[in-house]
Order: C-alpha cells, then structure tokens, then sequence
C-alpha cells in the first residue's frame, strides 16, 4: 500500500469512502482499513465514520516534489537533488548516512515528519507530521578552518531573508543563528561537520521551520515560538522553494567571498545589539555590540571587548 497516495487522497479533508479509496489505489477496502494505524503510527489523526468513510480533519498541507521543482529557478534546480521522506529519525541523520554529495551539488532532504529530530545542545526538536519545514542540505566546502568562520550565520541570514521575502514582519537573528520573528523562535539551525580542513568539509545543514503549528503540536516547547501561518497563508512547498532558493544563493556567495560580504545583512537582523546579555558557561556580563569578521560574538564588558565564538546567550533584562 502506498501511504504516499492515501495520505494525498486524504489530504483534501473530505471524507472519503474505503471503496472509493481502494478503487483509486487498486487495493481492497480491507488494506485501506489496515492502513489507518500506520497513519496513526504517523501522528496524522485519521477520522472513521460509518456510512461516511475516512478523512483528515482539516486535512493536510503535503510536500511534493515536483511542485516544488517546478518554482525553483532554472539555476538553482540543477545543482540539487531533493529527496522527500514520509518518516526519518531526522533528515540530517539521513543526509550523514549516505555518500557525500559531488563537486557543486547540493544534496537536501525534506521529512514530512522526524521521530527523533535534533536541536543545539542536544535538544529534541518537534516535528510534528505536515506541519512545519524539516530541511537539510549535505554539500562540500573547501578552504580549511578558516572556511567555516561565520557559516552559521549565513545560514540564518538565509533563513531571515526568506521568511522577509515571504512578507513577515520583525524578523530577527539571535546569535549565533536562531531565528526570530518579534520575541518568538520561528526557526533553528543544526549544523554538522564531516571530513579535514586539508581537503574539503562536507557539512550537513539542517533547518527546522515552523509552518503551521499550532498551540497543541508545541506544547512541549520550552520557549515562545511562532509559526509562519500566524502570519501568512502559505503552503509548504513554496516555503521550501524559497528557503532553497535562499540558501543556495547565501551559501554560493559565501563559499566565493566569506563571511564579511555579509555583515551588513547580519546587523540588519541581529536582536542583540545594544542589548545587556550573559554568556553562559563563561558568566561574561555585558553588551552586546554587534560580531567581528569571523562570526563571533563582541561583548563589552567591565573588562573590556570580549570575542565570544560559542556559547549560550541569554539577555539580561535591565
Ligand atoms: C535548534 O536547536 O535551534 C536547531 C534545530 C534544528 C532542527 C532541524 S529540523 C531538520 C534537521 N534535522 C534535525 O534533526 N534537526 C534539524
């Protein structure tokens, strides 16, 4: 049975008789029956009603493949190959378990929904099935070390530039690159470093956007948090279309002129300037102004400039 065509006979959230469904998909109306605890092995709430059939309350906003390839520029389309799972531990796991990706391509992966996604600091990350952008990239970065300065945060100026280009308002970067719109983490960045600075990096990119969450999918969520459709209506494939689009253009730019081409953009976002903030584990008090060449963190303290380069930052309320 495919769940991939019964979740998108589903998707529309009208009923839908099991005769019907199994016409459509060649199967018995027994194997449509059989198939809905594997839908509910996917968290998507499947409604049985006699006498009317099967539906997704609401129904579900799906990725597709082929819509998405088809809003993407010519230029960017032929660097990627896109893979698009129903089900992962997480799309970074999956892109670090296969061979790295070739010369210019971009290899990326979309989940509908991740059973063990990853956060910073060894947090777990909710994905919650069809609701949001689970999205990694595996590509090649040559240059050494000194390649990797400031990476992060052009991932998040990619990320920024999307949802600004999508139309949101108050969108902000909290370094060293979660994404903020207001108050509230929209979005958040997981990167992931393989192989020598002698010869090329292959770093695996991942990105977790919320798209529709909505207060019962995140109720385990420790901080505030917002969704896009807060603010827009917008299908998932043009957020993914977008933010790809975005991010291969920052990174292109990156890998050919670094991260000082982009410290205009960074301090356009950055919701920490001016700000008093603690870096944790250090305790360094002071304020925030701004980040050097590198990517990292400046903070005046009592004791003058401090250059952070990793760390937690929390803003200390005056
Ligand atoms: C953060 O803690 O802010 C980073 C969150 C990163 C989540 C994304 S979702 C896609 C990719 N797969 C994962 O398991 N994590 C990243």
């Amino acid at each position: 049975m495919d769940l991939n065509k019964l979740l998108s006979l589903l998707s529309d959230g009208e009923f839908h008789s099991g005769s019907e469904l199994g016409e459509l998909l060649g199967v018995s109306r027994t194997s449509i029956w059989k198939a809905v605890p594997s839908l509910e092995g996917l968290n998507v709430p499947i409604e049985v009603v006699k006498g009317k059939g099967y539906r997704i309350q609401g129904g579900l906003d799906l990725l597709d493949k082929n819509q998405i390839l088809s809003i993407l520029p010519c230029n960017i389309k032929e660097r990627v190959n896109l893979d698009i799972l129903l089900s992962h531990s997480s799309t970074n796991d999956y892109l670090s378990s296969l061979e790295s990706p070739v010369g210019q391509t971009y290899h990326i992966c979309l989940a509908e929904h991740q059973t063990a996604g990853r956060g910073r600091r060894g947090k777990e990350w909710i994905s919650p099935f069809a609701k949001n952008v689970s999205f990694s990239a595996s590509f090649l970065l040559g240059g050494g070390a000194e390649a990797l300065s400031g990476l992060s945060l052009v991932v998040g100026v990619a990320v920024a530039k999307t949802l600004q280009a999508l139309g949101l308002k108050n969108v902000g970067l909290k370094w060293p690159n979660d994404v903020f719109v207001g108050d509230k983490k929209i979005a958040g960045i997981l990167l992931e470093l393989s192989g020598e600075a002698t010869t090329n990096w292959n770093v695996v990119c991942g990105i977790g956007l919320n798209v529709h969450m909505d207060e019962r999918d995140g109720v385990v969520i420790d901080q505030s948090w917002c969704s896009i459709s807060e603010s827009i209506v917008i299908e998932r494939n043009m957020v993914v279309a977008s933010l790809l689009t975005q991010l291969v253009e920052v990174l292109e730019s990156f890998k050919k002129d670094g991260f000082k081409v982009f410290m205009d953009e960074w301090a356009q976002f950055d919701i920490l300037s001016g700000e008093r903030v603690i870096v944790t584990p250090t305790g360094i008090e002071g304020r925030a102004v701004g980040v050097n060449m590198q990517g990292a963190l400046l903070v005046k303290s009592a004791d003058g400039e401090c250059v952070i380069n990793a760390g937690e930052v929390s803003v200390r309320k005056q």
